[in-house]
């Protein structure tokens, strides 16, 4: 049984402070990218977990891989033992800021749904998924949404068209909550204000047009981001000066964004990056893209 999913691209990352809890509130606008990981489920004597594709070395095997805890989550609810084999195809840069771990605990969590015969409700696949981690039911859901409280409670949006981006892979992760923490050192003694989603950037998204989209993009994870990896400042001018409408950093990063104007233009932009050599890959991919889809 294996389920294709989507990596995501943050075109807005509104953070506000620290709560209680450790965890930050978020505006979030989630875009699912054509960018896919592919989880295959297949019976097997205990759980196990297979990687291939670039970055997987950095992938755990072990049950904390968020894949293993979403197989171990949805046994668990019925009564059963988590006995499969997880494969998981990398396609999403690793520790990237795309969201490829949460999109594999929702191609798991899918894949054993369906092999299992366990038909679990929809609102209960998205209870486990918010549970495993606050990008894993939009990685579930796809499309795109605003995620509010940590990122995890959804509204889907409306998309009146397509998006052509481009993504530079950084050599190497960068770590969430590290790059949360940058944040909360950067504010330190500043009043953050409540996050909230801009409605130009929700007109854009609705009206499919890529300039005013350009236009709205923000990040506030942006600079805690640079402040760690100080090189991708030069990934993002070279994006810029190749015809990107805007570039960003795509939520924790490192990995940066570019929307482009056509498909084309997302060509340009992709071979001046890897010529720059200030990234190690660049990818096209083209937005929105559907949720997990068994295949
Ligand atoms: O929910 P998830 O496990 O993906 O979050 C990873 C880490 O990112 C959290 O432990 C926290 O440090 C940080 N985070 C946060 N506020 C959010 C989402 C994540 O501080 N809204």
């Amino acid at each position: 049984m294996t389920v294709r999913v989507p990596a995501k691209v943050n075109v807005q990352l509104a953070v506000g402070g620290v709560r209680g809890d450790g965890f930050h509130p978020l505006a979030n606008v989630f875009l699912a990218v054509g960018l896919y990981d592919e989880v295959t489920a297949t019976p097997a004597d205990e759980l196990t977990i297979t990687c291939t594709g670039p970055g997987s070395e950095h992938v755990p095997l072990d049950r904390t891989n968020l894949a293993a805890r979403a197989a171990v989550a949805l046994a668990d609810l019925h009564g059963l033992t988590p006995d499969v084999h997880l494969h998981i195809a990398k396609d999403i840069p690793v520790a990237g800021g795309m969201a490829g771990g949460s999109a594999d605990a929702a191609g798991a969590l899918l894949a054993c749904d369906v092999l299992w015969g366990t038909k679990t409700p929809y609102e209960q696949l998205l209870a486990i998924c918010a549970d495993l981690g606050s990008d894993v039911p939009f990685s579930f859901v796809g499309g795109a949404a605003l995620g509010v409280g940590r990122g995890e409670q959804l509204t889907p949006l409306e998309v009146g068209g397509e998006f052509h981006w481009v993504f530079a892979v950084a050599d190497g992760g960068l770590s969430t909550p590290a790059v949360y923490g940058e944040f909360d050192r950067l504010t330190a003694g500043v009043q953050v204000p409540e996050p909230e989603a801009s409605e130009e950037l929700l007109a854009a998204l609705r009206t499919g047009d890529a300039t005013a989209l350009a236009a709205s993009l923000s990040n506030d994870l942006q600079a805690a981001a640079l402040s760690l990896r100080p090189s991708l400042a030069g990934t993002l001018a070279k994006g810029v000066e190749a015809g990107a409408l805007a570039s960003l950093v795509s939520g924790s990063g490192p990995t940066t964004a570019f929307l482009a104007k056509d498909a084309e233009g997302a060509g340009r932009i992709a071979e001046a990056l890897l010529a720059s050599g200030t990234c190690v890959a660049a990818r096209v991919a083209v937005a929105p893209a559907p949720g997990a889809v068994a295949l």
